[in-house]
């Protein structure tokens, strides 16, 4: 569908929060917390931004894009649209609901990562449950919307900055009753953290929950290796610069996916042989160790041939 921005402003320097209305006039599709929409930015490809709800939100689609200069060029797009333009995006979807359940809830975001916590916050309060929503972020040019939490959701909100006021995290999972349902959401670096203190404080591994506000990313050393599909034997080879959803994509085999950062769980495949190299953020410790599922969005492997099931 099309929508047109219909109001930007600066959250901070480094943050802009876009409203957008449908072109067509025709009210929105509905979503639930947590939800994204996924922009059709040109040459630069899709990027997906989570939706923002707050408690007085009007009938408009809200995303918080934070500007990232050395990034891969979607949010520079985002920060250069003007009020009026129309742009392309997909129907909302959501890969990261609130569990329907009465237990007590954390959510813990990490920089931009706050955007799905405060409409997940907002619905939290709807419902009365119980909520703490923390928020850490780098320096203050990275914590949008700090006042407006406060005002919102009161003494549920922290507020964290690395270079004053830093989250102790281990304390902060050892704090949680044992059957808080976890909500993580930020880089890569916080998210693996997060996930390791609130397992070792004892916090079950199927209570976290995870959205990465990442992509894959070529890490150094990265060499190319051979995937064979189990079903047809057809074997092809991915690139060091490539993951394996591109190299299937262009040798012509289709593949589930959505997320492409190793959080949504959708591209999962069993591993028929190989030693796969886990790069996401869903599956557990023990999954991982048995080598028999991967997430061939960002997982490559340690060794020459996987062999996959998909
Ligand atoms: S597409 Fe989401 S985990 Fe791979």
């Amino acid at each position: 569908m099309k929508l047109i921005l219909e109001q930007a402003e600066a959250a901070t320097p480094l943050i802009r929060v876009m409203k957008f209305r449908s072109a067509s006039g025709n009210a929105l599709s509905g979503y639930s917390a947590g939800a994204h929409i996924e922009f059709e930015l040109g040459d630069t490809g899709k990027r997906r931004y989570s939706l923002v709800d707050w408690p007085s939100a009007c009938d408009l689609y809200t995303v918080a894009v934070q500007r990232e200069d050395t990034g891969d060029g979607g949010s520079q797009v985002m920060h250069k649209m003007s009020a009026g333009q129309t742009i392309e995006v997909e129907l909302p979807k959501n890969n990261f609901s609130l569990v329907d359940s009465a237990e007590p809830v954390l959510l813990l975001a990490g920089g931009i990562g706050i955007t799905p916590m405060i409409s997940m916050a907002t619905q939290l309060q709807k419902q009365s449950r119980t909520f703490q929503l923390h928020y850490r972020a780098r320096d203050a040019s990275r914590m949008g919307f700090a006042d407006s939490l406060t005002e919102a959701f009161g003494d549920a909100v922290s507020l964290y900055l690395d270079d004053s006021n830093p989250l102790d995290v281990a304390a902060l999972m050892r704090s949680q009753a044992p059957n808080t349902l976890v909500y993580l959401c930020g880089p890569r670096g916080m998210i693996d953290a997060a996930r390791a203190a609130a397992v070792s404080a004892g916090l079950p591994e199927s209570a976290i929950h995870i959205e990465l506000f990442t992509t894959a990313e070529i890490q150094q050393g990265d060499t190319a290796f051979e995937v064979e599909i189990s079903d047809s034997g057809q074997v092809v080879n991915v690139a060091a610069n490539q993951t394996i959803i591109e190299a299937l994509e262009s040798a012509g085999i289709d593949v589930m996916y959505d997320c492409q950062r190793g959080d949504c769980g959708i591209c999962q495949c069993d591993v028929i042989s190989g030693i796969p190299d886990h790069r996401d953020v869903v599956l557990s410790d023990a999954e991982r160790e048995s080598g028999r599922v991967m997430q061939i969005c960002v997982s490559r492997s340690k060794s020459p041939r996987l062999v996959i099931d998909i």
